[in-house]
């Protein structure tokens, strides 16, 4: 069976964790949609792993596929694999021939295009994530197969680069360098594609998966980002440009929907709400230059919000993986995950980080917005309506620190009630069971309530 793992809210849930906690009962992990955009951790051992690109199976020694819907840059690829090799792992990495590979002038582009943008840039990490998909939708993009085939590779950047020197270069008004040369591209990327040959990595990634499924094994879907940045059902244009949502996880893979369906689609939720990026944000807390919306670093928030906020961003480790940003944080919205709940169609959830808001006094979310003069319960479909709306506030009683791995082991009633009665809370209002409860960072320290596998 399949089970897939989708970020409920804005990225940084704690997906790996998740994965690679549920992993142990999986065969193959496989990414279905983004790039090395992602930055996934997992601590095995006291040992951190920070995967971007390859699938945070790849820790447990499982088969990792990057699927069709994914954007792969070959550096990153061989970089994390060999990355994984120096501390001893043997990742079996596959990679989808369907799958879109980022060349450099991807990159290139997407800063550019960020600087030019000003208020409607997302602050992309800037690995050229939307350029790629762009040229896939425009149909001149590179595929992983096409690394393959020397001559198909360089009839298809005999016709594209020229276009985006072009861009660069004359709508841009920028310098452009051997990121945008056909021969030295040409030479890269074909050496890429021998050792994508060599240690026989492509695949079909639908049938390779369907056959694995055939015969018995377990396979996970380890989404990247989050439902609220899906470019369909997110915060357009404050998202990236692929589908994090569990439809993306089987027009990513190439398997059927009725094949998902079949299987649990878990939804993971950090019990507060952090961001890294541009956007409104409305149970944001402070705020973060640069990247909150009209922040005035000089008037400032409310000073015991921005305490507040400081206090959870360090304790939570609320800094940017793939790009050290801090990330703002929030409470949690409850009309967010309303959205998430429906859009992806959750059978269970996992609530994460719910030892780092031990030690407050009082925990709020935001239940409703105040929209219009009206009372809502999800998000509305336009960005622009979104940053209307007010949150409504509701308040529970705090939990103190306890010894969270010992909770980990007793179970979950060791939870302090009050935590309990929150994460109850959240399954009532999203009508879905909690599966697990993350307690820290460690694969410990996650409290079991179902494993989707058993
Ligand atoms: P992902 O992108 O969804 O995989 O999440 P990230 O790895 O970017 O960010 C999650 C961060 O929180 C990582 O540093 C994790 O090690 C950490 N983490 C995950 N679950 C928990 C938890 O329950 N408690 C705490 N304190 N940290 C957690
Ligand atoms: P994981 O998988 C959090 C955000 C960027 C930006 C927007 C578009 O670790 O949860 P992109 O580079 O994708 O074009 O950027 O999306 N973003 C993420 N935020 N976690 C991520 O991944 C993210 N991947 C992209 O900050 O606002
Ligand atoms: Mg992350």
């Amino acid at each position: 069976m399949t089970v897939t793992i989708v970020g409920s809210q804005l990225g940084d849930e704690g997906k790996g964790g998740v994965v690679d906690l549920y992993g142990d009962a999986a065969d193959v992990v496989a990414r279905y949609q983004g790039g090395d955009n992602a930055g996934h951790t997992v601590v095995h051992d006291g040992a951190k792993y920070k995967l971007s690109l390859v699938p945070s199976g790849a820790v447990r020694g499982k088969v990792g596929v990057l699927g069709n819907g994914c954007v792969v840059n070959p550096e990153t690829l061989f970089d994390e694999i060999d990355t994984l090799r120096e501390r001893g792992l043997e990742p079996d990495v596959r990679v989808a021939e369907r799958a879109h590979v980022i060349l450099p002038y991807h990159r290139a582009l997407d800063g550019i295009e960020e600087d030019e943008k000003e208020d409607l840039a997302a602050g992309t990490t800037k690995r050229g994530i939307g350029p790629t998909y762009e040229d896939k939708a425009g149909r001149r993009g590179v595929r992983v197969g096409d690394l393959l085939d020397p001559d198909v590779l360089r009839e298809r950047l005999e016709y594209v680069v020229p276009q985006k020197k072009a861009l660069a270069e004359e709508v841009f008004g920028k310098e452009t360098g051997e990121e945008f040369d056909i021969d030295h591209l040409y030479e890269t990327y074909r050496e890429y594609g021998e050792r994508l040959a060599e240690e026989d990595m492509t695949v079909d990634c639908g049938s390779f998966l369907q056959k694995r499924i055939d015969a018995g094994d377990n396979v996970m879907l380890e989404g990247a980002q989050g439902t609220s940045l899906d470019i369909d059902h997110g915060v357009y244009p404050y998202v990236t440009s692929s589908n994090p949502t569990a439809g993306g996880a089987t027009v990513g893979t190439g398997l059927g929907p009725t094949v998902i369906g079949d299987g649990e689609v878990i939804g993971i939720v950090k019990a507060y709400l952090s961001r890294v990026g541009t956007g409104p944000l409305p149970t944001e807390l402070g705020g973060v230059e640069g990247q909150t919306p009209d922040y005035d670093a000089t008037e400032g928030a409310d000073a015991d919000e921005e305490e507040l906020a400081t206090y959870i961003r360090d304790e939570g480790g609320e800094y940017g993986t793939v790009t050290g940003r801090p990330r703002r944080v929030g409470w949690l919205d409850m009309p967010m995950l309303r959205h998430a709940a429906r859009a992806n169609g959750f059978t269970g959830l996992a609530v994460n980080h719910i030892d780092v808001l031990a030690g407050l006094d009082e925990v709020k979310v935001g239940h409703s917005y105040e929209f219009d003069g009206e009372e809502i319960f999800t998000m509305p479909p336009t960005t622009e309506a979104w940053g209307r709306c007010e949150a409504t506030f509701e308040t529970f009683d705090g939990w103190s620190d306890v010894d969270w791995s010992a909770a980990a082991e007793d179970g979950y009633d060791a939870i302090p009630e009050n935590a309990r009665t929150y994460l109850e809370y959240i399954a009532d209002e999203l009508d879905a069971p909690i599966y697990a409860v993350g307690v820290g960072p460690g694969r410990g320290e996650t409290v079991v309530v179902e494993n989707p596998y058993e």
